[in-house]
């Protein structure tokens, strides 16, 4: 089943993993899994019985998917993960390799076992439900020789964290804020060692609670501008909203201290506003550099975007796991590639819709030839 998998999610793609020195390094660490994928007609109430309608074991994890969406793209990507010596953390490795993943740096356990995840895609609601399942033994520090970590930041261009493995990853985080290399954070959800994850990082890219969960502000746009002003490395700040698009702040150090404040509420509205939903593709849409008020919490410099989502047809819509790692993934892309901030938002959008019209976090993430992003890569 899993070999299967592996190569339907590489049929049709560009197989010839660039081994050109130029080529931009990207090191991610964080969660990979084995995902057991089962779409349903109907989520099942409590001890029903049902059939599932399609499945897939596909590779999965946050970071694994990121990196693979990473390297699709055409970047080189380097892994840095636990996984068991079983079949299953043999396979992992094996589709990641496949993938043009350098996996050369995660850490194999002889006993134990690997991570893996049931996905649950209800065909009505689109909604995906997760039931993971750690790895055993979790990583630590030691399983990360300080040999590896040098070599693995080696010429690395950008450092990403999904916020798992936290030890490892404030170690690997401490070392490249030596090397001056920027850190992007995807923060899904507090967890445990995020805010010193936070503290280090250049770029977070949000799922849609975090901003209020973490800031407890009364709404995002304040929640952001409370980011900023409580971490003062960071350049931008994007939080992703599913189907409705997403919205970013970014920091400006050179705005004209003479301006007059925007409260950042009222600024969001007028963006929401102008922005033309009638479109199918991904359009962006943004402030002039403001001076930003958030009731109560401060002001921050900077300018705020509004992105839509790509306008899925329902008869192509098939399954959102991992949008948010393709999104993080062409973000991460679009950074290194010093795309402009309106197109890297359009671009992650439709990276991020690409993968939406397959089954898995993985099938449906586009090769950079694929002609439904040629307009961005010219
Ligand atoms: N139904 C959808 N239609 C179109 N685009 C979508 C849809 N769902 C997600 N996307 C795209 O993917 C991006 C990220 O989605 P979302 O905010 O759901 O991430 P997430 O909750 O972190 O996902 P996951 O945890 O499954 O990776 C969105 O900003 C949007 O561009
Ligand atoms: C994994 O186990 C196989 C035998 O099942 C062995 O040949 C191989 O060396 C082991 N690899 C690691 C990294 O422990």
């Amino acid at each position: 089943m899993m070999q299967q998998s592996v190569e339907e999610s590489t049929v049709g793609g560009n197989m010839s993993m660039s081994s050109d020195e130029n080529t931009v390094v990207v090191l991610g660490c964080g969660a990979v899994s084995v995902d057991f994928l089962a779409t349903v007609a109907a989520y099942p109430r409590p001890d029903q019985k049902i059939r599932s309608t399609s499945f897939k074991v596909q590779g999965g994890g946050n970071a694994g998917n990121a990196l693979t969406c990473i390297s699709r793209l055409g970047l080189k990507p380097r892994l840095i993960s636990k996984v068991a010596n079983d079949t299953q953390g043999r396979e992992i490795l094996h589709e990641l390799q496949l993938d043009g993943v350098d996996t050369s740096y995660m850490a194999v356990s002889p006993e134990g076992t690997s991570p893996f995840t049931y996905i649950i895609v209800d065909s009505q609601t689109k909604s995906r439900t997760c039931i993971h399942t750690p790895g055993f033994p979790p990583m630590e520090p030691v399983d990360l020789p300080e040999s590896s970590l040098l070599s693995a930041l080696n010429g690395a261009r950008i450092v990403y964290f999904d916020g798992r493995l936290h030890e490892t990853a404030l170690v690997v985080a401490h070392e490249a804020v030596k090397k001056n290399i920027p850190i992007l954070m995807d923060a899904e959800r507090l967890r445990e060692g995020l805010d010193d994850l936070l503290k280090l990082s250049d770029y977070v890219v949000c799922a849609a609670q975090f901003p209020q969960a973490w800031t407890e502000a009364s709404t995002v746009p304040k929640a952001l501008v409370c980011m900023l002003l409580r971490l003062s490395n960071i350049k931008f700040v994007i939080v992703t909203l599913g189907k409705n698009g997403c919205i970013m702040l970014e920091r400006s150090d050179n705005g004209d201290p003479s301006t007059e404040e925007v409260d950042v509420d009222k600024l969001l509205e007028s963006l929401e506003m102008r922005k033309n939903g009638n479109i199918y593709i991904p359009t962006c849409i943004s402030s002039p550099v403001t001076k930003l008020r958030a009731e109560g919490l401060g002001t921050v410099c900077g300018r705020l975007y509004v992105a839509t989502a790509e306008n899925i047809p329902p008869s192509e819509l098939v399954d959102t796991t991992g949008a948010g790692d393709a999104f993080v993934g062409a973000v991460i892309y679009a950074i290194c590639a010093n795309f402009a901030r309106e197109k890297m938002l359009c671009f992650a959008a439709t990276v991020a819709a690409a993968k939406c019209r397959a089954l898995g976090a993985r099938s449906g993430l586009p090769y950079s030839t694929d002609s439904l992003l040629s307009s961005f890569m010219q």
